[in-house]
């Protein structure tokens, strides 16, 4: 099994090749379980079977049921839109084993990575000692980063390793946070927003309050730069002023809005974000990495190593007997997991093969059609705009249409091949949500699909 076939490289390389070079890639169906099960039994037996049929199962058969996230007229979500430079680069971590635990192993791996992530703080204005690791997403960003503001506090605080702290909150905030508070037994001060956008002033009321209401102390705040469902950013500075005042860590999700710092025009609306203790952005969502590649950066990540390094003697050749050399780095160190890919080699490939410029671009021009998109909506009548996007999301009524409306007509226009866009809710009203993010989304292809939504009548 671990020999170098020819036939089987070519085969495999072969379909790659096609794959890659769809433009589009067929949108995707969904899938029916039955047939999928009929199409699956006994492709796993005893023994061998021949590479060609094993593929077929998979291109006839699995592959057609799987929405392309990398279609432009993926709008459902929050799409991924690798490039072909980055995607390619990852089979090469994958075909490699890159293994990117520690710098013993993949230290040529890790500086690379690295690269990015300096690339990255510098974006956000983090100091010159700012630093962490790539993890799989958001999920595990917001996760890695609260256990460390939690312990963090704790300590400086003299409390318990088990006392009980709370974290802030809007009542925006990603599912990701709430169940990262869950996990790590952190009871949520759920501030209300103004408007959906967490306030300065909105944090500072409940931070008074929650100074006087006899429960457990704030040591941490949750910041949100570009909400999923509407892509709005929080007031950072605002926040900013609350947290330092205060002596709280100030974490920001970014996950989503973090590649706008990349454009000149959108930067100053993520003003304050330089603020932050610790900051998460998503290279496989706005930055055209593929999954599953988050960024995980930390104004002091010393506090992350004190939190996530693991203590096992097979570990203690990584982090070696004469403790930190300066420039080695082991990324297992800031977040909660040990084995991971290098998985930020990607995009790290697709940005010196690219510049930065035509990241810029590239990410501006899902701004810039979600801006499009809204002065279409505002003059077609029968369409609401339901409010100005700040990033790439718009959310639209269509008049008249009750919730099942929306779903029959997004079923719609997937089997028509058109584009995969799902509802959402909007102040507890079911609506379309159109999430841009693919630069070659094209304006005809909006228009179909706002006609679509008109000509589907009530
Ligand atoms: C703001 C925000 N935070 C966190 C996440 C979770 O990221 P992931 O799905 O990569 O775990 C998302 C995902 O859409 C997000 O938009």
């Amino acid at each position: 099994m671990h020999a170098y076939d020819e036939e089987l490289a070519q085969q495999v390389i072969d379909h790659l090749r096609h794959r890659l070079r769809l433009d589009p890639p067929p949108l995707g169906r969904l899938g029916d379980a039955g047939e999928l099960s009929v199409a699956l039994k006994g492709a796993i037996g005893t023994g061998p079977r021949p590479v060609a049929e094993v593929l077929r199962t998979y291109t006839e058969d699995l592959e057609p049921t799987v929405v392309s996230c990398d279609h432009p007229g993926f709008l459902a979500f929050i799409p991924g839109a690798p490039t072909k430079a980055a995607a390619l680069f990852d089979m090469v971590l994958s075909a490699s084993s890159l293994h990117g635990v520690s710098w013993l192993e993949a230290s040529g791996a890790v500086a690379a990575e690295n690269q990015v992530l300096r690339l990255l703080a510098d974006l956000a204005g983090l100091p010159a000692g700012a630093g962490g690791c790539f993890v799989s997403g958001g999920s595990a960003g917001n996760l890695s980063a609260l256990v460390v503001a939690r312990d963090t506090a704790r300590r400086t605080r003299g409390l318990d390793d088990r006392a009980p702290v709370r974290i802030a909150v809007s009542d925006q905030v990603h599912s990701s946070v709430g169940n990262t508070l869950r996990i790590i037994g952190v009871e949520p001060l759920v501030v209300p927003t103004d408007d959906h956008r967490l306030t300065g002033a909105a944090l500072r009321t409940a931070l008074d309050a929650a100074e006087r209401d006899g429960g457990a102390p704030v040591v941490a705040v949750v910041a949100t730069a570009g909400t999923t469902n509407a892509g709005i950013i929080d007031d950072l500075d605002g926040i900013a002023d609350q947290t330092r005042a205060r002596g709280l860590w100030l974490h920001v999700d970014a996950a989503y809005g973090g590649a706008a710092l990349f454009v000149p025009e959108l930067r100053d609306r993520l003003r304050g974000i330089e603020h932050a203790d610790s900051l998460v952005m998503d290279p496989h969502k706005w930055m055209f990495a593929p999954f599953d590649c988050g960024a995980l950066l930390y104004r002091a990540p010393h506090l992350a190593r004190a939190v996530h390094t693991q203590d096992a003697s097979y570990l203690d050749a990584i982090h070696g007997a004469d403790g930190d050399t300066p420039g080695e780095w082991n990324p297992s160190d800031y977040a909660y997991h040990l084995t991971r890919r290098p998985r930020g080699l990607p995009l790290w490939f697709s940005l010196a093969v690219h510049g930065t410029d035509a990241y810029r671009d590239a990410i501006a021009r899902g701004a810039g059609i979600a801006r499009w998109t809204a002065d279409r909506v505002r003059g077609t009548e029968g369409l609401e705009l339901l409010r100005e996007p700040e990033l790439t999301v718009v959310l639209v009524r269509r008049t008249g249409w009750r919730p099942e409306d929306y779903y029959a007509w997004s079923k719609r226009l997937l089997a028509s091949g058109t584009a995969f866009v799902t509802p959402s809710v909007w102040e507890g009203e079911t609506v379309a949500r159109l999430a841009f993010l693919h630069p070659d989304i094209t304006e005809e292809t909006v228009e179909r699909i706002l006609n679509s939504m008109v000509d589907d009548g009530s």
